[in-house]
C-alpha cells in the first residue's frame, strides 16, 4: 500500500504540483487562523523616531488580535486615551492604563471601535501615539471541504499546527485518490 502510493506519486506527480496544492490547502486554512498578534511598531517596537500613522496604514486590525507594545520600560508607557487626548497628547486621564511595568504590554482588541494609544511622560509629542480602527472579522469564505475538517478550530491561533497538519494530511490524502 505505502509502496504503490510512492510509486504512483513519483512517476505521475510533478513535485511542483504538489507544492502548489498544499500552498493553496495552508492559504485556505488561513481565514481559520485569524487571530493576529501585532507587535506595534514592527522591529521598532513602541519607540521614538518612529511614525505609528504610517505603520498602521494599510493594515486591518480585527475583534479578537492583539497589541503587542514592546519599549523600554523605565521611560515609556502605554496609555490608552479618548480621541481628542491622543490628537493633544494629553496624558492626565487615560481610558486605560495598559502598562504592566515589565516594558512588554498585551492589549486585546475585543471591541469594535477605534483605539487610541499614546505614550506618556512626553513621548507623545514625540510621535508615539496610535490611532487604529478595529472592524469585525470578515465573513468566512464559502465552505470548503478543508474547512468541514476542523471546525472547532475557528477564531484562535494559539493551536495553529494541528490544523494545518490535519488539512495537508487531508489534500495529500485526496491528491492521491485524484491521481
Ligand atoms: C476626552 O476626555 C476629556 C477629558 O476627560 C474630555 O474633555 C473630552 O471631551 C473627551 N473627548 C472625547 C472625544 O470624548
Ligand atoms: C500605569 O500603571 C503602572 C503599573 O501599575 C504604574 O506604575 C503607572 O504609574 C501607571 N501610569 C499611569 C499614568 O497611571
Ligand atoms: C475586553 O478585554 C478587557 C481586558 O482584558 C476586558 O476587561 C473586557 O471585559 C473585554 N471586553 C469584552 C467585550 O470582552
Ligand atoms: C506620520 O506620517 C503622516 C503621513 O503618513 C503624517 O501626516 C503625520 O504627521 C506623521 N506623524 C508624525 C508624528 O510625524
Amino acid at each position: 500500500m505505502e509502496g504503490m502510493k510512492k510509486r504512483v506519486l513519483s512517476s505521475s506527480v510533478p513535485p511542483t504540483m504538489v507544492l502548489l496544492f498544499l500552498c493553496f490547502s495552508v492559504l485556505l486554512m488561513l481565514p481559520m487562523v485569524s487571530a493576529t498578534r501585532f507587535m506595534v511598531g514592527g522591529r521598532m517596537g513602541w519607540n521614538t523616531n518612529f511614525n505609528y500613522t504610517t505603520w498602521a496604514k494599510g493594515k486591518h486590525f480585527y475583534n479578537g488580535d492583539w497589541l503587542f507594545f514592546v519599549y523600554d520600560r523605565n521611560q515609556m508607557n502605554v496609555l490608552e486615551v479618548n480621541k481628542t487626548d491622543y490628537e493633544s497628547c494629553n496624558s492626565d486621564h487615560p481610558l486605560h492604563n495598559w502598562t504592566t511595568g515589565a516594558g512588554r504590554d498585551v492589549v486585546p482588541l475585543n471591541v469594535t471601535r477605534h483605539y487610541y494609544f499614546i505614550s506618556g511622560k512626553g513621548f507623545c509629542y514625540g510621535g508615539m501615539k496610535l490611532a487604529i480602527h478595529v472592524e469585525n472579522l470578515p465573513p468566512p469564505p464559502k465552505a470548503s471541504p478543508i474547512k468541514s475538517l476542523a471546525p472547532t478550530l475557528s477564531s484562535k491561533g494559539h493551536i495553529f499546527l494541528m490544523p494545518i497538519v490535519f488539512a495537508i494530511g487531508a489534500a495529500w490524502d485526496s491528491f492521491i485518490y485524484l491521481w
